[in-house]
């Protein structure tokens, strides 16, 4: 490991901090190519899962051992010792803005000053859950989302956003950068608009999940069809970032949160939980 007076620039380890579906996800992404990763959360058997999902990735993309880098899992009291060798740290934690905001904070704290600090949220801006925060550095601050959009806010430093481009890149990721403040960035913003009228249409009765799963697979020949992927995604997440969409926006339709409320109130979140709007037999993580 390198020293910790490295500047961030020569450092190579990445810190998460959230281990849960995405969290893992990116762990894995992150040490695919021998660098370490520091995965904490506030849960052990959550890391404990982390790990093993990390081997199941690997075994299917057939990851070779010398690119296997270290997982080092932390609960939340080593969050100082887990950050200070990286030169990123990801936030991966529940789409919450308290939550988010207090993760930040945290980070903002602890983080040696030159190491970037990246939101991983679904539909906060960075510059969003900065608002109203007073923090040492938030020229480091920016968002990065699942592989790879790369959002800056008001202050961002460039030099962050080329930094996070050129290491995405070396680690095989397409990074895009988002030119100006977009709630959901470029992607999530087309696939927020799919699952509202999908979760819209079987909530009117026009057609059952697995029917409009299916016609959207046929006519786009795309693996899995919105409510599959909602499913892996999990269904509590994507009823958070649509009801942070309303609060938002004002022109969002209530009727696709409250179909999604119908398999929350039973305690199914998808394939995380086992069952969401289909049946996988035992909690899982894809
Ligand atoms: N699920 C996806 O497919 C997906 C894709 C892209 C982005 N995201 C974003 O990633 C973020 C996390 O989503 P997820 O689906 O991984 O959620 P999740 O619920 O699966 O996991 C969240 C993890 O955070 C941990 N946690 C909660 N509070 C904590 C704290 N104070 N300290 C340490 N750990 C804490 C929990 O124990 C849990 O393991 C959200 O902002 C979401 O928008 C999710």
């Amino acid at each position: 490991m390198l020293s910790t007076t490295a500047t961030a620039a020569r450092r190579t380890s990445v810190s998460i901090l959230g281990a849960g579906t995405q969290g893992r996800r990116l762990a894995f992404m992150w040490s695919s190519r021998g660098n370490n990763v520091h995965l904490i959360d506030a849960q052990a058997h959550q890391l404990q899962a982390s790990i093993q999902a990390v081997e199941n990735f690997r075994a299917s993309w057939s990851t070779a051992d010398s690119e296997k880098g270290d997982i080092i899992t932390h609960l939340p009291h080593e969050l100082s010792a887990a950050v200070r060798d990286s030169w990123l740290v990801v936030e991966c934690v529940p789409e919450r803005l308290p939550l988010k905001q207090k993760i930040l904070t945290q980070l903002d704290s602890v983080a040696p000053e030159d190491v970037i600090i990246a939101s991983n949220s679904s539909s906060y801006s960075c510059g969003e859950i900065l608002q109203g925060l007073k923090l040492k550095n938030k020229s480091r601050i920016l968002s990065a989302h699942t592989s790879i959009e790369i959002m800056g806010h008001e202050s961002t430093d460039a030099k962050h956003i080329d930094l996070m481009t050129s290491r995405c890149a070396a680690h095989g990721f397409d990074p895009f950068h988002v030119r100006s403040p977009s709630m959901g960035y470029l992607y999530n913003r087309i696939w927020a608009a799919i699952k509202r009228e999908a979760l819209l249409a079987a909530a009117e009765g026009a057609g059952t999940p697995e029917e409009i799963d299916a016609i959207f697979k046929g006519v786009l020949k795309t693996p899995k069809g919105p409510f599959e992927q909602m499913d892996v995604v999990g269904l509590d997440v994507v009823h958070d970032i649509e009801q942070h969409y309303a609060d938002a926006r004002g022109d969002i339709p209530s009727e696709p949160r409250e179909y999604l409320r119908r398999y929350l109130e039973k305690g199914h979140l998808g394939v995380k939980s086992g069952k969401g709007f289909y049946d996988y037999g035992s909690p899982n993580r894809l």
